[in-house]
């Protein structure tokens, strides 16, 4: 099934930016993706790896920003904004971020954030749902394979209700 969310943010989308591929190709063929790293060397590469594929090249917008410099202007834009596992290395840094999103999306606009589960913690920090003040928790999905190791941390910025993804989709697993 494929959903119309017109367009995501993905912060820390890094120099291979597999996930927001993935997403493009598979499950949302008609969004835009705007992905946002700290780093100029991996969004240049990453804007080069996808340069050859047609469709990438006109859905694939890169941005070099901290996470923490992104401004209402510009979150409060976007339907569903990804956070990237490394962003945020520690429990400090994670709520850090967190709170300056709260701050900063618009109300009703839905949170993915990359989180671990059991042992697979000790590669990555675990995300918290009390961590989330002003978001509310939809669901959290733990993979049980092996091929994928971070689990997916869904929440719904609080304060509207106004989203393209609806709400039985997240809780159903489809995105
Ligand atoms: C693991 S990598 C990329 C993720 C991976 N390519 C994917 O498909 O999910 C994480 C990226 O986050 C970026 N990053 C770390 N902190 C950030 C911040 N505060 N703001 C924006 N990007 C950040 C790093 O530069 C790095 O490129």
């Amino acid at each position: 099934m494929h959903l119309y969310v017109p367009k995501i943010a993905f912060v820390g989308s890094g120099l291979i930016p597999l996930s927001p591929i993935i997403l493009a190709k598979t499950r949302l063929p008609n969004t835009m993706f705007h992905n946002f790293d700290i780093d100029p060397q991996a969004n240049a590469l990453a804007s080069r790896l996808i340069s050859g594929d047609p469709d990438l090249s006109t859905r694939m917008i890169f941005h070099t920003t901290d996470l923490l410099k992104m401004t209402k202007e510009v979150l409060s834009d976007y339907d569903v904004v990804f956070v990237a596992a490394l962003v945020g290395l520690d429990k400090k840094a994670k709520v850090k971020a967190i709170e300056h999103l709260e701050k900063h999306m618009a109300p009703g606009s839905l949170l993915m954030l990359r989180s671990r589960h059991g042992l697979r913690a000790f590669l990555y920090h675990i995300v918290d749902p009390c961590d989330l003040k002003g978001f509310e928790v939809l669901t959290i999905y733990h993979p049980m394979t092996n091929a994928v190791v971070n689990s997916v941390v869904v929440a719904r910025k609080l304060g509207g209700q106004t989203t393209t993804v609806m709400d039985s989709e997240v809780r159903s697993g489809q995105i």
